[in-house]
């Protein structure tokens, strides 16, 4: 029976492909070092699947004891999720997430070629592509990361593009999320930090509605876009999460390294977004408009044809899902602690 290492399986994304694994009979072990998530996550993983998670606490620098788990725990293939996701801090904290996403993923591929494990679902992100030059964005979009976050994922794709010229018996994709937003539908597992709050702006529209803020502040509406804010292409996690199951089964019989775009294909302007929330959670958003945010580009969304096509994957989850899920997690993680 084929095992997965899925690592930051306790993050927000881990934890909802976590849940997706399980649901399916899979078997996978999860590796974190809890350094941005919580560990209650796993209990809560085992609530809604009502089955024993598999996990060991381990820092993706660790090599040895990366060889350790993936040998003993006959691991055949690794979804990696674990790195450093804010741009902000990314900006304030270069080494630290040159450190951990890209020390961090050699490390993890070392380990992987040393035990003879060449199957690998990479967590990209849409960042690499800087300020689009065309809309929507396809896979062939030019590359230009405008902060070290998004170079960091730059770096890792170009070491498994090197990697499979070397060695073509491995067998890669990598997948660039564009924004992924929404939690869960049974309450328990959603986008939930331990340490730096999200700036990402649904978790921020949340913070309002719950009166930890007291007003959203929207960076700019001078964007040429229909109401002047600046277009996303949000993604429902249950969707992302999916995707990288399909993912996981396209690797069984396709060797070489393959790249998909993950986002709906359409642009949802911050307006539209704050409307959509409003609606489904019947709580009025105080905004004020400032200046815009450094480094944020007018209008980002996907062109999801080839994961649809070569993944045979679609998006099932609409707007309304993507707050109303989120929006919902929120009161129930305020419950439990
Ligand atoms: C969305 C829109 C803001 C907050 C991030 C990161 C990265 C990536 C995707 C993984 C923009 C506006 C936001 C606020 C606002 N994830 N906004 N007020 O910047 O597209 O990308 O998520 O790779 O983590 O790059 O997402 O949610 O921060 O911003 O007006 O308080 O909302 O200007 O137009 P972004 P975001």
């Amino acid at each position: 029976m084929s095992c997965i290492l899925l690592t930051g399986g306790s993050g927000y994304i881990g934890s909802h492909i976590a849940s997706l694994l399980a649901r399916e009979d899979k078997d996978f072990v999860i590796i974190d070092n809890f350094i941005n998530s919580k560990k209650s996550v796993i209990k809560r993983l085992e609530d809604t699947s009502n089955k024993k998670i598999n996990f060991v606490e381990c820092d993706i620098r660790n090599t040895k004891k990366l060889i350790k788990i993936l040998k003993e725990k006959k691991i055949s293939a690794v979804i990696h999720l674990a790195a450093k996701k804010s741009v902000e801090e990314s900006i304030l904290n270069p080494l630290e997430y040159y450190d951990v996403n890209v020390s961090g993923t050699l490390s993890l591929l070392n380990a992987m070629k040393t035990v003879g494990v060449k199957n690998l679902v990479f967590s990209s992100s849409a960042t690499i592509y800087g300020e689009p030059e065309y809309l929507p964005i396809d896979e062939e979009h030019p590359i230009n990361a405008i902060n070290p976050y998004g170079e960091s994922k730059i770096i890792v794709e170009n070491i498994l593009s090197d990697l499979i010229k070397s060695d073509k018996e491995w067998s890669i994709v990598s997948l660039r999320y564009f924004n992924p937003i929404g939690a869960h539908f049974c309450g328990l597992l959603g986008d939930d930090p331990k340490n730096i709050k999200s700036a990402n702006l649904l978790p921020v529209i949340i913070e309002v509605a719950q009166g930890k803020r007291e007003c959203l502040k929207i960076f700019g509406n001078d964007y040429s876009t229909l109401d002047g804010t600046g277009i996303r292409d949000y993604i429902h996690i249950m969707d992302l999460a999916s995707a990288h199951i399909k993912a996981f089964d396209f690797i069984k019989n396709a060797k070489g390294l393959y790249v998909f775009n993950l986002g709906t294909g359409k642009g949802v302007s911050v307006m539209e977004l704050i409307n959509c929330f409003e609606k489904v959670s019947k709580i009025k958003i105080p905004k004020i408009i400032v200046n815009r945010r450094l480094g944020d580009v007018g209008s980002c969304f996907a062109n999801p044809s080839k994961a649809y096509e070569l993944l045979n994957w679609r998006t099932k989850y609409s707007l309304e899902d993507m707050c109303q899920t989120a929006w919902n997690f929120s009161k129930t993680n305020k419950l439990i602690k």
